[in-house]
C-alpha cells in the first residue's frame, strides 16, 4: 500500500534546470526551494527536465537511509557521466545502467566490493598519517609560492587547485606536468549544462591519456597506487583506466573546491578565523564543520531496485532517487542552528563524505589536506583578505561540484616565514 495515501498530495516538484539548483539564499546556504521542500516533504516526488518522474530526498534521516541501503543501486549515477535527464525524450530507465569498467562509485556489491577492496589498503588512516608530512611539505611550498606573486592573487588557481592536484598526482603516479589534460577535462566534465556529447569528449580525452599511463605502469611499475593496481593481473586495462579516472577526478576537484570555498567562508567569518589562528587545535573540528556547512559535493543519484518504504513514502521499483547532502547537512532536526557556521559544534555525523558502502575512500586524505591548507593559510597570512567585494566572488553555480571559480585575495606578504 502506498503511504502517500492519506496525506495531502503535493504535486511533483519540477526541476527544469536540473540539480543542483542555484544557491539563491546566499553563497553558502541551500537553495530556498530545497529548504522549503525539506520542511514540507523530506522525501518528495520530482519531475526531471525530460518530464520523467523520480524522487528528491532532502531530510537527514532519509538521505542517510538511502545511502545505507544497497537496494538503492548506484548504477543509476555513472559518477556524473550520465544522469537520466540528459538524454531528452528517453523513457525513464527501467533497469540499472550498464557498468563502466573500473568506475566503482557507480557499481553495486559484489562488483563494487571487489574493486574497492583493491584500494582500501592504500587509503587507510595509518597510510594517510604516514603521508601527512609530505602533504604538509607540498602545502608549505605552495604557500611560499604565494608570497612571490603580486597581489591580488587568485587563491583557487595558485593554491586551492594545485595542492590537491599535486598530492593526488604523487600518490597515483600521474605526472603533474600533464595537468593540462586532466585539470581542463575534469573541469569540462563537471559543467552542469553540458551535452552528453561534450561530456563524452572530455571523458574520452582523459581516459585515453590514462589508458596509456596505466598500460605503461603495467609494463614498468613505479612506486605508486596505480602501479600497485596495474600489477594485479586479473584487472583489465579498461578497469584500471576507469579506476584511475575516478581517483584522479575525485582526488582533486572535491578538495580543491573545499579549500577555495572554505577560505571564502573563513574570510566571511573573521571572528572564527581569529579563534582558529589563536588555537590550531580547533582545526580538525572546524574542517568537519566546513564540510557540513558547505557540502560542495551535494547531489548524488540512486536507483530503486525494488519497492522501498522511505520516510513514509513508497519509492517504486525503477525510480530514480536523488539525494541532497547539502539539504541533509542543513536539517535542523539533526543540527541545531544548522544554517550557522560554528566551528565549535559537533559536526561529525555530517554526510559530506557520504555513508554506507560508497563512503568516500579519500576522506582521510582530504581531511589532512584541508587541515594543512587552512592551518597554513591562517598562520602565514594574518592579513589575508578578499580583494573584491564578497558579492563579486564568482560562485560555481554552473558546476556539479560547488565552490568558487576564483578567489582574488591580498595580504600574502606579511607574516612570511
Ligand atoms: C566517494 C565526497 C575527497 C575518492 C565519495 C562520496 C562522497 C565524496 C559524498 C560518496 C559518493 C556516493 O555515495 O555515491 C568527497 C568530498 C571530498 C572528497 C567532499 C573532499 C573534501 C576525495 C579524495 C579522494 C576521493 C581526496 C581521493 C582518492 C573517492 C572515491 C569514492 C568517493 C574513490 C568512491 C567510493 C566508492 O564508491 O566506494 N566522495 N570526496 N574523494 N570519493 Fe570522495
Amino acid at each position: 500500500a502506498t503511504t502517500t495515501k492519506g496525506r495531502p498530495m503535493t504535486r511533483p516538484v519540477p526541476v527544469p534546470h536540473g540539480l543542483p539548483m542555484k544557491r539563491d539564499a546566499g553563497p553558502f546556504a541551500p537553495p530556498r526551494q530545497i529548504t522549503r521542500l525539506r520542511e514540507a516533504r523530506p522525501v518528495s516526488p520530482l519531475v526531471f527536465p525530460d518530464g520523467h518522474e523520480g524522487w528528491l530526498v532532502t531530510g537527514y534521516d532519509a538521505v542517510r537511509q538511502v545511502m545505507a541501503d544497497t537496494r538503492f543501486s548506484s548504477r543509476q549515477d555513472i559518477g556524473v557521466l550520465h544522469v537520466p535527464y540528459e538524454t531528452p525524450g528517453m523513457p525513464a530507465a527501467t533497469e540499472p545502467s550498464p557498468q563502466v569498467p573500473g568506475l566503482f562509485i557507480a557499481m553495486d556489491p559484489p562488483d563494487h566490493t571487489r574493486l574497492r577492496g583493491r584500494l582500501t589498503g592504500a587509503f587507510t588512516v595509518r597510510r594517510m598519517k604516514q603521508l601527512e608530512e609530505r602533504i604538509t611539505e607540498i602545502t608549505e611550498r605552495q604557500l611560499d609560492e604565494l608570497t612571490r606573486l603580486t597581489p591580488p592573487v587568485d587563491l583557487v588557481k595558485e593554491f586551492a587547485l594545485p595542492v590537491p592536484s599535486l598530492v593526488i598526482c604523487e600518490l597515483l603516479g600521474v605526472p603533474y606536468a600533464d595537468r593540462e589534460n586532466f585539470q581542463v577535462n575534469s573541469a569540462r566534465f563537471l559543467v552542469k549544462d553540458q551535452t552528453l556529447d561534450e561530456k563524452m569528449a572530455a571523458y574520452g580525452a582523459m581516459t585515453a591519456y590514462l589508458a596509456e599511463l596505466v598500460t605503461g605502469k603495467r609494463a614498468e611499475p613505479g612506486e605508486d597506487i596505480l602501479s600497485d593496481l596495474a600489477s594485479q593481473d586479473d584487472l583489465t586495462i579498461e578497469e584500471l583506466t576507469g579506476a584511475a579516472f575516478l581517483l584522479l577526478l575525485a582526488g582533486h576537484e572535491t578538495t580543491a573546491n573545499m579549500l577555495g570555498l572554505g577560505t571564502f567562508a573563513l574570510l566571511e567569518h573573521p571572528q572564527q578565523s581569529a579563534e582558529l589562528r589563536a588555537d590550531p587545535d580547533l582545526l580538525p573540528g572546524a574542517v568537519e564543520e566546513l564540510m557540513r556547512y558547505l557540502s560542495v559535493a551535494d547531489i548524488f543519484y540512486r536507483y530503486a531496485t525494488e519497492d522501498i518504504e522511505l520516510g513514509g513514502e513508497t519509492i517504486e521499483m525503477g525510480s530514480t532517487v536523488v539525494i541532497s547532502l547539502l539539504a541533509a547537512n542543513h536539517d535542523s532536526r539533526r543540527f541545531d542552528d544548522a544554517g550557522i557556521l560554528d566551528i565549535h559544534r559537533e559536526a561529525r555525523g555530517h554526510l559530506s563524505f557520504g555513508h554506507g558502502v560508497h563512503q568516500c575512500l579519500g576522506q582521510q586524505l582530504a581531511r589532512i589536506e584541508m587541515r594543512a591548507g587552512f592551518e597554513g593559510l591562517l598562520r602565514r597570512f594574518p592579513d589575508l583578505q578578499l580583494a573584491v567585494p564578497a558579492s563579486d566572488v564568482k560562485l560555481r553555480t554552473d558546476m556539479n561540484i560547488y565552490g568558487v571559480h576564483e578567489l582574488p585575495v591580498t595580504g600574502l606578504s606579511v607574516g612570511e616565514s
